[in-house]
């Protein structure tokens, strides 16, 4: 029987209107990779795997997994999955669409009684959110084997290292210095994700087929000025790292800004992230920590920014009197989808007579991680007015029911690909 896109709705809704309500409740929606709220998603989640009778793992990297089991004796594997944290503040949608859509899909297969040739894994990627150690999408990171010693060892504000707390949740930090075996038995990831733009929605287009994900570089930049009394050291001479770090903040916006319309490419770059020390009324900002978030389709393009970038901080410098270090502390990069599985996406969407477009991602995502490894691909479907990574994102359960009839048919294809 075809998944019936209406019936399936209140099944999406349920699942949404729960997880939302696992959230830190005064930062509406947040569910903090690590954090209470974090452990209580992820134990509703092992709830909701129970109850569809898929067998529960925690994989080496800190997955949740819920995986249905073929009545034939196989490896092979197939993963829908997405994340259940949030940004601070964040949204009820961004990669909980995803997690809910896959066990939909679980759902559908069951009451069907379809036999699949291959098992079928919900995953729940940890942590795809940038977090507190200032890396993203640990646990696809830590699929692919990217999680290096030095990721893995840092601490965050609360002194807490990252690989401790994979530990905890049920992972192996000992074990993700090269892909997990698992990826030797994957077919396909296959992820359900909102859009985080206004593309779908503005051209009325059922499904988006995602065609590449940006490279995601992420820089630290540190400004150490001379902390003194507000009242007393005269204008001229000050070192004041707030007022050269907003130099660097208008430099940063107004060449992102450039560069895109030079190109003509996807090109951004936020700093969304600043520490002000001491941070007092009466203080001159003696040092300011803050996070430059750039993604770019194009490699050249990245790298422009970058030159031009330092040489205006070593020109800062000297014009300041105050001291600026930038260090690398994350980069993800350009990745395009598997061919084989946008074309197979895009035949699923028509079959189901779902309008859909090929389009690049503007934001990351763990497929991008994955498809560093293995064959993956996924697909958006509309949220409102773009917003997303805000409590103000929505999307419409019909068109989250709508991309889950597609995993459905993928699902279905990717059967009676690998039976002949
Ligand atoms: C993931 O949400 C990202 O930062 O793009
Ligand atoms: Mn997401
Ligand atoms: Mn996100």
């Amino acid at each position: 029987m075809e998944f019936d896109i209406k019936s399936n709705i209140p099944f999406i809704e349920e699942r949404i209107n729960h997880l939302e309500k696992i959230t830190n409740k005064d930062f509406p929606y947040s569910r903090i990779v690590f954090s209470k709220e974090f452990y209580e998603g992820r134990s509703w989640l092992k709830d909701q795997f129970n109850s569809l009778g898929l067998s529960i793992s925690t994989d080496a990297a800190g997955n949740l997994i819920g995986l249905l089991k073929s009545n034939k004796k196989t490896d092979k594997l197939v993963i829908i999955g997405s994340h259940i944290d949030t940004v601070p503040s964040g949204g009820r949608y961004d990669g909980i669409a995803g997690v809910v859509s896959a066990l939909c899909v679980i759902n559908y297969i069951k009451k069907n009684d379809i036999n699949l040739p291959f098992n079928l894994a919900v995953y729940d990627y940890l942590g795809e959110e940038l977090n507190d150690w200032g890396t993203s999408c640990i646990g696809s990171r830590g699929i692919a084997g990217v999680l290096n010693d030095e990721i893995l060892s840092r601490q965050n504000s609360a002194g807490q290292i990252l690989k401790e707390e994979i530990n905890k949740i049920g992972g192996n930090s000992e074990l993700l210095n090269k892909p997990l075996p698992v990826v030797q038995n994957i077919l396909a990831c296959l992820e359900l994700h909102i859009e985080q733009g206004k593309i779908l929605e503005e051209r009325k287009i059922d499904i988006g087929v995602v065609r590449s994900i940006p490279s995601i570089s992420r820089f630290s930049v540190i400004v150490k000025g001379q902390a003194g009394h507000s009242g007393t050291i005269l204008m001229n001479q000050r070192a004041d790292a707030l007022v050269t770090a907003s130099q660097i903040i208008s430099f940063v916006n107004k060449s992102a800004l450039k560069l895109s319309q030079k190109s003509n490419q996807h090109f951004v770059a936020t700093i969304g992230k600043l520490n002000v020390h001491p941070n007092s009324a009466a203080i001159i900002p003696g040092l300011v920590e803050m996070t430059i978030d750039l993604r770019a389709t194009n490699e050249n393009s990245r790298q422009e920014f970058l030159n031009i970038l330092k040489k205006q901080l070593s020109l800062l410098e000297v014009s300041s009197s105050c001291n600026i270090d930038i260090k690398d502390i994350a980069f993800a990069p350009f990745v395009e989808m598997n061919k084989e599985l946008i074309n197979l996406f895009k035949n699923s969407a028509n079959s189901l007579g779902l309008s859909n477009n090929i389009m690049d991602s503007g934001a990351g995502h763990d497929t991008a991680q994955l498809s560093r490894v293995v064959k993956a691909g996924m697909i958006f479907i509309p949220c409102k007015d773009g917003l997303s990574h805000c409590p103000e994102e929505y999307a419409e359960i019909y068109d989250i029911s709508k991309g889950t009839a597609v995993l459905c048919k993928m699902v279905e294809n990717l059967a009676i690909q690998s039976s002949n």
